[in-house]
Formats: structure tokens, sequence, C-alpha cells
């Protein structure tokens, strides 16, 4: 059965792209059959699997706005089992179009649902990853509403104790009220630098509040996932040994042992509070 996870947070800068990208390359490299979504106006998930934003012909937008169905929006990237829903700027008037709308919230839910009914099994996708915006307006909440289940990245540094918190009320509130389905894969720390007291400090603290929440796996700091992009290829073919790499490629295995065992029950608030 497919599996739809956005990536979400609305703090900027966090490494949204960053790890739907590479978690979505690192499925696809297993065998699943996946497709990221770009649901940024940024578009740097597109152009991070390699293709230019302003040339793509179809995009989300189209799919959201212009009734276009989903499936000829899709692009085939150059990994195998791996497809791409475009975005660039043209995403931007979305926002205000779906707002519009009392229905504007399920549109690409209705998008995606009409896609998995059409398409014959052996085509169907095993995980629709979705990059989401940071900000928490109409297109993450499309996102959070079409959603099995959400990782929250968390970049080390200060004050990521109280943005996790922000973020996980607001999802709590939305959870409650437009989609009780939705279940926690996971938080995520990245950018992780364990030489760093401030690192190492942050780290432990919200693995104090949120427990068995917390991915076991970080992400670590690395020049070489920041470098990846810039060549459209994820981490694990622009250097596959590296520990940027290793870092998503366990990542992706936490999240398929999540196959067999059910993910985690959505935690309401921290066990414990301390200052981040
Ligand atoms: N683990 C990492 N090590 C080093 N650099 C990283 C890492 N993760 C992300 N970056 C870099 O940090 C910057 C922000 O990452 P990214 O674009 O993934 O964040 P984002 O949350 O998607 O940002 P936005 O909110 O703007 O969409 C990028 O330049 C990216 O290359
Ligand atoms: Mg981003």
């Amino acid at each position: 059965m497919v599996k739809v996870l956005s990536v979400v947070n609305q703090k900027g800068g966090v490494g949204k792209t960053t790890s739907a990208i590479n978690l979505a390359a690192c499925l696809a490299h297993r065998g699943r059959r996946t497709i990221l979504i770009d649901f940024d106006p940024q578009g740097n998930a597109t152009s991070g699997v390699g293709f230019a934003k302003q040339c793509v012909e179809k995009t989300v937008y189209d799919a959201l706005i212009e009734d276009v169905p989903f499936r000829e929006i899709l692009l085939e990237t150059a990994f195998d089992n791996l497809q791409l829903a475009p975005a660039n700027s043209d995403l931007l008037s979305a926002e205000w179009h779906l707002a519009g709308d009392d229905s504007g919230k399920y549109v690409l839910k209705q998008s995606l649902s009409q896609y998995l009914w059409s398409e014959p099994e052996k085509t169907r996708p095993d995980y629709i990853i979705i990059d989401c915006p940071p900000s928490l307006g109409q297109l993450s909440l499309n996102a959070l509403l079409a959603s099995d289940s959400v990782v929250f990245p968390v970049q080390c540094e200060y004050y990521a104790l109280e943005g996790l918190a922000e973020i996980l009320s607001s999802t709590t509130l939305l959870r409650q009220n437009f989609n009780e389905h939705l279940a926690l894969e996971g938080i995520l720390l990245t950018m992780v630098d364990r030489r760093l007291n401030l690192s190492r400090q942050v780290e432990e603290d919200i693995r104090q509040a949120y427990g068995s929440n917390v991915f076991s796996t970080v992400i670590v700091r690395s020049v070489r996932l920041s470098e990846a992009p810039s060549h459209g290829l994820p981490i694990i073919h622009y250097d596959p040994g590296s520990p940027g790499s290793k870092s998503y490629i366990d990542l992706t295995q936490e999240i398929i042992d999540h196959e067999t065992k059910s993910v985690r029950a959505w935690p309401l608030r921290p066990s414990v509070r301390s200052a981040g």
C-alpha cells in the first residue's frame, strides 16, 4: 500500500528539502517505487534531482489549480524507481487560489486519490514524499491532509526545542480538526555535529523530551550534502560513501522498518520540558 509522507517544518533552512530528496532517492534505491512531490515554490527539490525548474512544462500548480491529472505532471528522473512532481515559482499563486475556496485544503488529496485509483497496481508507487515550504499555509495544509505520516526535521541549534513544540502543537490542532489518521513518522535531527557542545546538548534535550519519537539516526552536518543539489544529484549518487549518504541510508532503513511495525502514536506534549 502506498504511504504518503510529508516533510514539514514552518522554520526555513532546517533540512526539509535535503531530507525529502535524499529519503526519496534512498527509498527508490532500495527498490521502492517513489514519487517526490516538490510542494515549495522555491523548486529546490526539482533542481536537486536534476531538472531546470523554469523549463519544466507541467508542474504541481497545474495539478492543483488547472485540474491537470497528477499522472501528467510526473517526470522520470535519471534514477531507477524515482519520479518527480516538479514545482517552480508558479506555485506561489496557488496559496491564494486554494485559500479562496473552502474545499481548497483537500485539492492535493483528491488529485492523488484519483491518480492512485486509476494507476495499475504494478506501477502504483510505494511511497510519496512531499517536500513542504517553510510555512504552515495552504500548501502545507494540503500536504498534511493528503498524508499518512509526517517527518519533522529539526536543526540542532538554539531554540530548537521551542520551534519543535510550536510545530507539534500546530500540527496536533490540524490533525484533530482535519486528519486524525495522520501518524508521526519521526522527529529528525539534522545538521548534527557531535564535536560541538551545543549540538550534543540540543540532541540530548530533544531526546529527553520526545524519547522514541525521535529517529535514532541523526543527519550529520556535511559539506558533501550541501554540494550535491548543485549537481542535481541525491547524495547516494553524488558521494555514496560519505557520512551524509550513510545518514540518509540509515534513516531510510528506519522508515522501511516501519513497514512492518506500527508508526509512533501522536505525542500530545513532550514528556519533559527543558530549555533548548
Ligand atoms: N546535513 C547537512 N549538512 C550540511 N548542509 C546541509 C545539511 N542539510 C541541509 N544543508 C544545507 O542547508 C541549507 C538548507 O537546507 P534545505 O534547503 O534542505 O532546508 P529547507 O528546510 O528545505 O529550507 P527552506 O525552508 O528554505 O525550504 C541548504 O543550503 C542545504 O544544502
Ligand atoms: Mg526546502
